[in-house]
This record gives C-alpha cells, structure tokens and sequence, in this order.
C-alpha cells in the first residue's frame, strides 16, 4: 500500500462528508429538537447559520423564518429562537429561588477562553461581585457627580461641530457620535480622556482597536459555533495579536488611575476590591474593556439611528425641535436633569430603540438541567435559546406599521393601541440586564437636545438610505451617516423673546400669586409656591408660574417658516387652530414643560405666550390639574388731569383702517367722501362742525390695497398695456404699479393741510411683515413727505401715543386676527380685553405671529396701561369699556375695514365716547 497526498486528501474529504451526512441524518430525525418548525438546512446543521452570522444578516433572516414558520423557529440544531414577546421575561428574567438561571452561552460569550472573564461572561458567583462593584458607579448620585465630565465632552463635541459646520459641506456624524461617546466612557471607565475628538480619525489607536473588533468578534463566534478547532488556532493569533495591544494600552491606563485618587468613574468600586485584594487585576481589565465596547458602540449607533430617523421623518424632527428649542432658554441650560421632561424626545429615542436596536441579534442562553417551558412550548435541557431584539422589535403582530418611524406609538395615539409596548426591552432584563442604561438614556438626550437646539441638520444625498442593509454581528456595522449641518440663529433669537417676557411678567404675576395663595388651606394642605415648573412634585398642592405654549396640531410654524427664509409670502391662513381632541396647553419656563388641564384653564381661552400662575396639583399622570389661576391684569393706567384749553369745546380723534386705495380711477366714492368731510367740505353745518373739532385722524393699517388683489390688477391694466401684469411692490421697477401710493400721496396731502394724519401701515402695506411694522417712508409720498414732521406722522404697528392727555394704543390688526384662531368664539371685543389683562398686545408673536428677534426687550409687553385701545381692520365696528382693579378705565375699539363698511370712528377725548360716522350712508344719499 503506498502514501499519497491525494488519497489523504480524499480520506479526510470522505469522512468529513460521512461525518456530516450523519450528524445531519441525526439532528433532523433523532435530535430532542426534531418536532421545532425550521428551514432543514438550519436543522440540519450549524453552517447555514453561521453563513447568515457572518454576511451580517442573520437579524433579517431569523425574523422571516419567524414569519414563515412562527413563535418559535429552529434556527440551528441545537438552538431555538423565540419571537412572543414573553419570552424576554422567562429566559432573560430574574429565576425564583428554586429554578436555575439559564447560562450564557459559552460560545458566544466567551471567544478567547484564555482571557480572564469580564462582567458579560463571569459565572454567577463572579457576575454578582462585579455587578456589586459596579453598581455605586451607576448609580443616580454617581450619574449627578459625572455629569461634569460628560458636559466636558460635550461642550468639544459641540466646538468642533460648530467649526466643521463653518468649513465643510458635509459631516460624518458615524464617526463624531463614536468619538464623543468613546471619550466620554474612556474617562469613566479608564480614568483617563482617550483624545479620540482630538485626534479626529477613525482609526485612531483607541478607536481602531475597539471599531475593529466587532467583526473579528463575529469570525471568532461562528468558529467557535462550527467547533472548527484547527482553524481557531488561527484566527486566535490573529485576535491575540490585537488583543495585546489592546491589553497593554489597557493596561498602561488602569495602572495609572489605580495609582491617581479617588474620582466618582464607573470603576471606583472595582478598584477599591483590586486594592484590597478582592478582584484580580486582569478582570477588571476586561471588565473596562467590555464598559468601554458596552458604553460607547451602543450609544453611537442609537444617536446615529435616531438621528437618521428624524432627518427622514421630517415631521417628527420638526415637533421634536420645537420641544428642544422651547424648552431651554440657551444650551447650557441642557442639562442630565432638565432633558428629563422632554417626552417627545423620549418616544423618539425609544422608537428608534425599536427600529435600530443597538443590540440587534439574539442573546443566547442555555436551557438549564431538566429543561424548561418557554412560551408554552417544553424545551429539553442544554438548548441554546434566544429572543432577537430586531424580530421582536420588526414583528407585525406586535407592532402596527413596524417597519414605519412613529413616535407617536410611546404616547398614546390611538391609531398604535394595539402596539404592545412591553415588548420593547432594548436594554434586556433581569440578573443581568444593562447596568448602563440610565447613563444611555442621560448621554443621549443631552448630546442630542443640544446637537437640535444649536444646528439644523439636513441628510446628505450619499446617506439617503444609510439604514438600509447594514450588517449586524450583535452590533451593527455602521456606514458613514453623513449629513450637512448649520448653527441655527432665528430659533436661538425667539428663545430671547420668551426669556424677556417671562423675566418682565413673572414677577407681576408671582406678586399676585404670593397675595392669593400664600398660607392658603386646601382640605388642610397648604398651597407652596415652587420657584421652577421643573420643581412640581406629584400630588403636592402648590402653585408656580410661567409661559403659556398651546400644543395644537393645527397650528402653522412661523419659525420653521422664517427659519427656510420664505420672508415674503405668509403661510396659507387658517380660520382656526383649534382642535379640542388633541390640543394641549402647557406651562414652561427656562427648567421645562408642564401640562395643564382642568375645566378652570380650558375655560380661559389662552393662547401661546401669556405669562400667568396657576394653583394645583400634579396627578400620576404627570399633568397639572389647576384649581386657580392668576393673570397679570391691566398695567397701571396715567391719570388724565380732565382740564381743557377750551371748555365746552369738543375734541375728537378719528380712526379708520383698511381704505384699501387700489388706485382705480373709480375708487370708492366713501373715500372721496371720507376726505371731503374730514377738510369739513361737506355734509350738514352740524357734521362741518363736528369735523373740524377733529385734532388727528389715525390709519389704523391697509390703507392701500393687496397689490395682488384684482382691483390693483384692473388699476394697473386701465394705465396701459405695459401695465397688464399682477404687480408686486419694490421688485421690479419696471412691472411697478405706482398708482395706489400716488392716490394715497393726493389723498394724505390733501388731508394734512387741514388735520394731522397718523399713518400705521398693515398686512396689505408696502412694509416689512414682522411685527412691528416699520413706518412707510415718507419718500414713497412725493406730496405728503413736506407734512412729515408737522401734520403727517407716519408710526409703527402696534403703535402707541398721547393725544391731549389720553393715551392710545392699537394695531393694524394682525395681533387680535391671530388670537382668533386660538379661541373658541367671535367676540373680538374680548379677544382684545385678554391681551390687556395678559399685559402683551402680541402675546402669539413669534409662536403664529411673525415678529423681529428682538434680543434685549419684548417690545409687546403693555408696561403702561391705553386708556383707548384700539384694533384696526376688524370685519365690524365694537366698543366697550374695560375696567381694572385700581381704577384703570379702558375704551376698546375695534374699528371696521373702511372699504368694507365706510365707517369711521370718532372718540371723544373728554368723555373717551365713541360715535360712527358711516359714509356709505351718506353715499347712498340722493344729492
Ligand atoms: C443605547 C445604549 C445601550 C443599549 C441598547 C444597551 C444594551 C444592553 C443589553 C441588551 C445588555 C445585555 C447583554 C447580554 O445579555 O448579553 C447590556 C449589558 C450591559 N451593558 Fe448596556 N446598553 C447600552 C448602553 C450601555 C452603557 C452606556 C454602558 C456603560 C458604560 C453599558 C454597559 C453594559 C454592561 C456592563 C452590561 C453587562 C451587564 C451585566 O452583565 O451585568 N451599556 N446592555
């Protein structure tokens, strides 16, 4: 018989194969798992799976094979992958005394079996003395004491994001949410910074050895799997020869922060039983080592996930910035315990928890001595079982729309009641569930709120589809998440308008407030008044104070408008925001967010932006009840002194708004009417009479027409041919239709050689559309602008002023137009009756209201109280007076659009009377 190296070689391919054929024969026919639906090739033997395993894949494929087959699938010879939602709990939940806990398996756990065990896969006894060790780590005192070194990262973060946006188009946000989170934990873990933010590169020592070893992992688990002992040797040398470069780094850091003082880190506990001789020095290195993999891949890839989520469900992104950016005042007041009251915020982070799991496969676990039953099915002892995160988290019997990004599902919309939420269990349970988790959820929130308060971010073509077919070996092999960012300056600006006005009005209303409730009794509790909304304790009767948000998804956003630069149209308007079902009113200052219910706030009509005080209490579902509310009231109002200069003689004021001049050459005859009774060129004596006690006459706003309206189109087209185009002013000189201003010039002119004329611009006004409306200048009327200075005064809208000793205040009408579509009702008169007792004439500015960024006042804040207010452009003529608790007497006025009613309104500035002169009457006067 002769050797030869191909009748070796056939020899062993012979009984490799005879081998296999009756391992399979067995594992199919004779195996305790034989009656377990699965795919044959996974029954037959391990090779399909670890197929799956290393292409990265597996996740996707378990959960077809669940849909295909069912609740529980063979998914390998010996193991069974469970998709009931229960299983969590009986595999992976705590045991009672007298059941064994189900192992780790080895084979996953634990790939160098030469390494010393680290806390993932130390036996029970080791586990529960680590877990000890590590638990005053986690914990909430430690969390508070390490915030400062996480802010310290975050703060770099921030910086370095702040400078790429300035310089680069694009940025890889893969890696910075990896170095951040690597740095961060690197200090907690190792007690010292790893500079991966400095160092700026992926491959960077630190972050190479620990990006690097997430694939090597997962060769090493299949070969383990396969018991592909010749090979390991190999692909243990190749792991080895990484892993001692990352021992002795390792080691280098822990040597020195065992010989540095105590420091509130993760392993101080750890250390205190190195130091006495209670734990080797070689556990705690892999114990660091695992906190260092646990902490820093898992947080990245949940930042990436969500992240991308939102950028492509921009409606969420857009309810979760406006949680973020009206929340906080600046970002440092984005802090571990203030994100705690973004709830938005955590439905997102949770569903991107379910769409993304960090830790997408199965744990596997063994089947302890005389087996078990898991979800109603009785699994014999020694089998490898699991629950994969990613085929729970994705099964449609589970989850409605699973494959959909709806955060929606974690608060209760009614269209998920069905979603059963206990099934989300990212962070697993029992003995050893993750003891990071609260520090996850911390880091998180505040690098994410401040990434949204600070940037807008938007999704780089090449990253359109970034989520889909990744790989996953337990974690996921991320690719580069690029997008553009751009610190945001409007939304930071507004933040000031609130912060003002909260500053300006708080103390007017906690006045009252400390007069109302302090010492009060309610059923013997005493009402305590809480500095911060923050501060509300549950089931405490107390009262505290802030800005009024109304949460109302029918509300267009005036910041995301402005924020896209669309300063010239408006968005399209509404008749009303309300929707009784799903508004919310809320209650915030600088600390956070409070939801107020109760028939005594709903009844209020408020609206965004009113400071006021409440009283009540929190109920277990985390909203304010309100007993009691306190609003800041009217201002203190002049006192007039009521002397005349000439007695007996009657003195008015006359106001108008919403002329709309079209510059038609038949332009109502109203107007040619208004202007011939207010130079006391008409009517009867009485009316002449009347009309030359008039002083001044305030254009409350439109006095020209919409220049897209029709009436402007069909003016400009009777002017020629070259004028037969909708015509827009100041753009394009050409197309401009001067007609309108230069019949308002004659109109004004004439006018101010007999009285004053004040000129308010409004919506239809050639002025900017923020509020408040500037002057229109006195150049764009070639004939009136000589008046300028004496009897034509051009002013503001809102605008405010003394006449004789009576103070007006009024608006071109936008501010009681928007407040409208807040409340429930017609009633102007008390829309404009709520803004006096809210002391802020735009209190819906900049919520619905576009108005400036103004950064050192709110300029809308009523400090002294009108004694006539009034609003222009209202669809009919009201009145009525307005008192307050120390004496204020207030005239309202709305005043009607002239080219609607031909009315205007005369104010007697003795006796504050009004009286209507009404023009279209006149007109219809046989002459
Ligand atoms: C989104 C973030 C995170 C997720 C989704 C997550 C998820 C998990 C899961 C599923 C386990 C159980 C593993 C198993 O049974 O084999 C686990 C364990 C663990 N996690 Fe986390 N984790 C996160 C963040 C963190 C952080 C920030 C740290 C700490 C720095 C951490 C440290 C650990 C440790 C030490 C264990 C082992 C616990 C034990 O066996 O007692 N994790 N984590």
């Amino acid at each position: 018989m002769y050797f030869t190296w191909s009748g070796l070689c056939l020899w062993v391919l012979g009984a490799a194969g005879t081998t296999f054929i009756a391992n399979s024969t067995y594992n199919i026919y004779f195996h305790p798992l034989r009656h377990f639906p699965g795919p044959l090739r996974y029954r037959a033997s391990r090779l399909a799976w670890a197929v799956d395993w290393w292409r990265g894949r597996l996740h996707r494929k378990v959960l077809a094979l669940h849909l295909q087959y069912g609740p529980v699938v063979r998914i390998a010879p010996d193991e069974l992958s469970f998709s009931d939602p229960a299983a969590w709990k009986e595999i992976y939940g705590h045991r009672s005394n007298k059941s064994a806990e189900l192992i780790k398996d080895p084979r996953f756990y634990r790939v160098v079996e030469q390494q010393p065990p680290s806390i993932l896969n130390a036996d029970k006894d080791l586990h529960t003395s680590l877990r000890r060790g590590l638990a005053h780590g986690f914990s909430n005192k430690s969390l508070r004491d390490q915030e400062g070194i996480i802010r310290g990262y975050v703060d770099q973060l921030m910086r370095e994001l702040g400078e790429k946006a300035k310089t680069s188009s694009s940025i890889n946000m893969t890696n910075w949410y990896s170095w951040v989170t690597l740095d961060i934990i690197g200090d907690l873990a190792l007690g010292q910074s790893l500079g991966c933010m400095d160092i700026g590169k992926r491959d960077s020592t630190w972050g190479g050895i620990l990006f690097g070893s997430n694939f090597q992992n997962a060769v090493m688990v299949g070969v383990r799997y396969l018991r592909l002992g010749f090979l390991s040797i190999f692909v243990i040398l190749w792991i080895i020869s990484s892993l001692t470069k990352k021992a002795k780094m390792l080691h280098a850091a822990l040597d020195k922060r065992i010989r540095g003082d105590e420091r509130p880190d993760l392993i101080e506990g750890l250390m205190q039983k190195v130091k006495a001789g209670e734990l080797d020095i070689g556990t705690l290195l892999t114990t660091s080592a695992t906190l260092l993999v646990a902490g820093t891949e898992t947080t990245a890839t949940l930042l990436c996930g969500v992240t991308y989520l939102l950028l492509t469900n921009p409606t969420c992104l857009e309810r979760l910035i406006k949680e973020v950016r009206s929340s906080f005042h600046s970002e440092e007041d984005i802090t571990f315990a203030s994100v705690q009251q973004l709830s938005y915020m955590l439905a997102c982070l949770n569903e991107a928890l379910r769409m993304y799991p960090p830790i997408s496969s199965g744990l596997p676990r063994i089947v302890p001595k005389g087996g078990m039953t898991i979800c109603g099915e009785f699994v014999p002892e020694k089998t490898t079982v699991s629950a994969g995160h990613y085929v729970i988290y994705h099964h449609p019997k589970h989850w409605t729309s699973p494959s959909e990004f709806h955060p929606e599902r974690f608060l209760g919309d009614s269209k998920f009641l069905n979603d059963k939420l206990d099934a989300l269990q990212p962070f697993s349970l029992g003995p050893r569930d993750c003891i990071g988790r609260n520090l996850a959820y911390a880091e998180m929130k505040v690098i994410f709120a401040r990434i949204l308060f600070s940037f807008d971010m938007s999704l780089a073509p090449e990253s359109s589809r970034w989520l889909y077919h990744q790989k996953s070996y337990m974690l996921w092999d991320k690719p580069d998440l690029n997008f553009e960012i751009e610190g945001h300056s409007y939304q930071t600006q507004y933040v000031d308008i609130y912060f003002l006005r909260l500053t300006q009005l708080k103390p007017i209303v906690e006045a009252a407030g400390r007069e109302r409730w302090d010492d009060m009794e309610i059923n013997g509790e005493t009402v305590r008044r809480v500095d911060r909304v923050l501060d509300v304790r549950q089931g405490e009767l107390c009262w505290v104070s802030g800005t009024v948000y109304m949460d109302m998804p029918l509300k267009p956003n005036v910041l995301e408008d402005i924020s896209r630069d669309h300063f010239i149209s408006a968005p399209p308007p509404r008749q009303k925001y309300r929707d009784f079902n799903k508004d919310e009113i809320m209650l915030e200052d600088e600390s956070g967010r409070l939801r107020l219910v109760g028939g005594t706030i709903m009844q209020q009509g408020l609206v965004t932006g009113c400071i006021i005080s409440v009283m009540g209490t929190e109920t277990a579902s985390g909203e304010f009840e309100v007993v009691d509310l306190i609003l800041p009231e009217l201002a203190p109002q002049p006192e007039r002194s009521l002397s005349k200069a000439v007695p007996d003689k009657k003195r008015y004021v006359a106001l108008a708004s919403g002329l709309n001049i079209t510059g038609n050459i038949h332009e109502s005859i109203e107007t040619h009417l208004l202007v011939e009774y207010l130079l006391g060129e008409s009517g009867s004596p009485e009316d002449q009479s009347k009309s030359s006690s008039i002083s001044r006459l305030i254009l409350a706003g439109n006095s020209l027409a919409d220049p897209q309206s029709q009436a402007v189109e069909e003016a400009a087209a009777a002017a020629g041919p070259s004028r037969t185009k909708a015509k827009k002013y100041g753009y394009d000189a050409a197309a401009y239709n001067a007609k309108p201003t230069t019949t308002l010039d004659t109109i004004l002119s004439d006018l101010c050689t007999s009285i004053s004329v004040t000129l308010m611009p409004g919506e239809t006004d050639p002025a900017n559309v923020s509020l408040p409306q500037q002057k229109m200048h006195p150049t764009m009327f070639p004939s009136t602008k000589y008046f300028t200075g004496s009897s034509f005064i051009p002013a503001t809208n809102p605008y405010s002023c003394e006449i004789d000793d009576v103070k007006f205040l009024g608006t071109s009408g936008q501010t009681v137009d928007d407040i409208f579509k807040y409340v429930d009702g017609e009633d102007r008169l008390d829309m404009m009756e709520k803004t006096l007792r809210w002391r802020h004439v735009a209190p819906t500015a900049p919520d619905t209201l576009w108005c400036y960024p103004f950064q050192d006042a709110d300029q809308f804040i009523i400090s002294t109280c009108p004694h006539v207010y009034f609003v222009g452009n209202q669809p009919e003529f009201g009145t009525r007076l307005v008192y307050g608790s120390n004496d204020q007497i207030v005239r309202l006025i709305m005043v009607p659009k002239f080219s609607e009613t031909g009315e205007l309104v005369l104010v007697d500035l003795d006796t504050l009377e009004c009286e209507l002169v009404n023009f279209k009457a006149k007109a219809a006067l046989p002459t």
